[in-house]
């Protein structure tokens, strides 16, 4: 094989990539043979997962990017396309979480919420959307949701709102896009295994032995269990599905007991 017909590889962008579900989505990417845009408001965790990547060999690169900011998320694909040339998968995993009563929520907590969890999704759908039809069309989005999107959590009013949202726009997306052979899917994860879970169980917000018995499964996600399906999301497997959420909740949702 010449140089010249060498298969350019895919390229993902992936949000939220320096740690957590993101990271693992990069990683499992970068294994499927994308070429990885690792995207993160912390510069320093982004540069560690890109270093961690490239040492095992993955065509990677980062891209300090706040997805509250949709000037942030234009640029963010800007040098994924100075990187690696286009863009055929966005993965949208940034995010927060801050839990708390109803009756003391600030707005400013509130429009943070909303400006990274569902504003933010929406920027870096839209930019991404935009370079995907002018390279001629194709490629495919991952929001992650959560579980919150369809099961009220006390304390999480818009997290669970935003998420909800999210899921939505999912299923917009999808069939405005669906003419420009951009597929649109949401994935939604019960509790994870990540800092934002231990970060609220050291904060007594969040008990994890209970959470785990209210799981049929019995147990938490692994950012593995994610990973693996926006890998098959994003795969050509999946070539027909488009404006769906795909719960990975180990019966969560589905559990109706007591
Ligand atoms: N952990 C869980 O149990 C769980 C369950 C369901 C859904 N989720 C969702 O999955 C996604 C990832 O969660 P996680 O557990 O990996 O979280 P995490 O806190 O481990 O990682 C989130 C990453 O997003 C980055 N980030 C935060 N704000 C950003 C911004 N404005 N712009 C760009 N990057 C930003 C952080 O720097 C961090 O690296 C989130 O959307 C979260 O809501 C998590």
């Amino acid at each position: 094989m010449t140089e010249t017909n060498i298969p350019l590889a895919k390229v993902a962008i992936v949000t939220g990539a320096g740690q957590g579900i993101g990271k693992a989505v990069a990683t499992h990417l970068a294994e499927d043979g994308y070429a990885v845009v690792i995207a993160d408001i912390r510069e320093n965790v982004a540069r560690q997962a890109a270093d961690e990547l490239a040492a095992r060999g993955y065509r990677v690169a980062i891209a300090q990017t706040d997805v509250s900011d949709p000037q942030s998320c234009s640029r963010m694909v800007e040098s994924a396309v100075l990187a690696f040339g286009r863009v055929d998968a966005l993965v949208n995993s940034a995010g927060i979480s801050k839990p708390g009563p109803s009756l003391d929520v600030t707005p400013a907590d509130w429009q943070r919420m909303m400006n990274i969890q569902l504003n933010g999704t929406f920027y870096c759908c839209q930019a991404a959307g935009r370079q995907m039809v002018q390279q001629g069309g194709g490629g495919c989005i991952v929001n992650i949701t959560s579980v919150t999107a369809q099961a009220a959590f006390p304390q999480r009013a818009s997290y669970c709102t935003a998420k909800a949202g999210v899921d939505m726009l999912t299923k917009v997306l999808a069939i405005e896009w669906a003419q420009y052979k951009i597929r649109v899917n949401a994935v939604g994860p019960s509790h994870t295994e990540t800092d934002m879970t231990r970060t609220l169980a050291a904060q007594g917000l969040y008990d994890i032995a209970t959470v785990s018995k209210r799981i049929p499964m019995g147990r938490l996600a692994s950012v593995d269990d994610i990973a693996n399906g926006v890998s098959f999301l994003c795969s050509e497997k999946a070539g027909f599905i488009t404006g769906q959420a795909l719960y990975i909740d180990g019966g969560y949702l589905a559990y109706g007991y007591f």
